[in-house]
């Protein structure tokens, strides 16, 4: 069951990723990778003379104690049957080739069936020097968190919260009180930092404020305009009757909004589609920025090289607007001014979330 489910993401959510652009053909499928999203709602304030040199860019950045060479990393995908044993493999060779962090899929089958160890153990063995992230749910217990993080040597584990995913799945976990009680007890015997993450439906400010109390070292935000969970784990019902879930959650950029200034650092992921998506997520507060949907289809679609060359054009291109924009550093985008538009605007400045607030409020 677990392992046909896990096919089963792989496929549809690389389904989602090539389906026609939502205004190539009416009523086709939304394809994140080619739709419009909140990242479209942040703009960097153009100034012509901000520009800096291109060699004096430094792309790495610090996590949870950790320096990263880069501020992009692979996200949580997969593991747990041959094919995507394979897909992991290709995924540590690329993180390898171009320095990216990564993380394995959750490790739940492993924890369930121990023969499946061969599906995630490759992304630390082909890649013995990169910053690896072990993946689990927080039904996990502390002894359980220990045996995936001791399989792969990883230097941090994430915790996926995915309240949507599992009430949408048909086979669905349907209790989740017991989760914060589980992510404490966890985060206190693990032995690396723990990073809690969403699946595409974002991680509020409120959120990160209870993350911050149970000793998470990092959030990673996961908001909507990306692969999304409810449509994959709709299309996996015999009926689709959850089809008005489609779309849930905060988006990222609302996510960063809404959860900085809570205590904890901010990774970002779900929707980004381009370097420019990352550059708004690290201006918006994020130390780095995870990727999977796209690079899966990239990976599954057209082979390891083409992912190794999307990675390298990527990072090149968002060191390129880095120099136009006059940030130095990851970090430094941050200091860029920003318009938001749109929704996003209404999001941040509903309950006092505006990033600057207007001149009245702060007299
Ligand atoms: C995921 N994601 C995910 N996340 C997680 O924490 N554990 C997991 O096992 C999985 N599994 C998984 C499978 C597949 C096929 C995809 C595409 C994604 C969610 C992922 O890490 C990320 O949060 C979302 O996909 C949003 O990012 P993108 O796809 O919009 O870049």
């Amino acid at each position: 069951m677990t392992t046909t489910r896990k096919d089963d993401h792989v496929r549809l959510a690389v389904a989602q990723h090539t389906e026609p652009a939502p205004h190539a053909v009416a009523g086709a499928g939304h394809n994140p990778a080619q739709a419009a999203n909140a990242f479209d709602d942040v703009r960097f304030v153009h100034h012509a003379l901000a520009g800096i040199d291109r060699e004096h860019i430094d792309l790495r950045t610090h996590i949870a104690g950790h320096t990263w060479p880069t501020p992009l990393y692979i996200n949580a995908m997969t593991g747990g049957s041959a094919r995507t044993g394979e897909i992991n493999r290709d995924l540590a060779i690329a993180a390898r080739e171009t320095g990216l962090a990564m993380a394995t899929g959750s490790m739940s089958p492993y924890l369930k069936d121990p023969d499946t160890a061969a599906t995630f153990t490759p992304v630390r063995t082909l890649n013995p020097d990169g910053f690896v992230m072990a993946n689990l749910n927080p039904n996990a217990t502390p002894e359980q968190a220990l045996r995936a993080v001791g399989l792969i040597g990883a230097d941090a584990l994430q915790i996926h919260l995915n309240t949507v995913q599992e009430t949408v799945m048909p086979e669905g976990d349907r209790s989740f009180g017991h989760w914060p009680a589980n992510i404490e007890a966890i985060t206190r015997t693990v032995g690396v930092p723990v990073i809690v993450k969403e699946v595409g439906f974002g991680l509020s400010g409120r959120t990160v404020e209870r993350l911050a109390d149970l000793g998470v070292a990092a959030a990673d935000v996961a908001g909507n305009g990306g692969t999304d969970f409810a449509r994959i784990e709709n299309g996996r019902r015999e009926h689709g009757d959850y089809a008005y879930l489609h779309g849930w959650g905060l988006s990222t950029p609302a996510a960063l909004l809404d959860a900085r200034s809570h205590g904890l650092p901010l990774l970002a992921s779900g929707g980004i589609r381009h370097p420019l998506d990352a550059a708004r997520a690290l201006a918006l507060g994020a130390r780095a920025v995870g990727v999977s949907g796209v690079f899966l289809t990239t990976l599954v679609t057209r082979g390891t090289d083409a992912l190794i060359e999307q990675i390298t054009t990527w990072l090149d291109q968002l060191a390129a607007l880095m120099t136009l924009l006059g940030a130095p550093t990851p970090t430094a985008l941050s200091s860029c001014d920003l318009q938001l538009v749109g929704n996003l605007h209404t999001f941040a400045t509903f309950a006092d979330r505006s990033p600057t607030p207007p001149q009245e409020a702060t007299r």
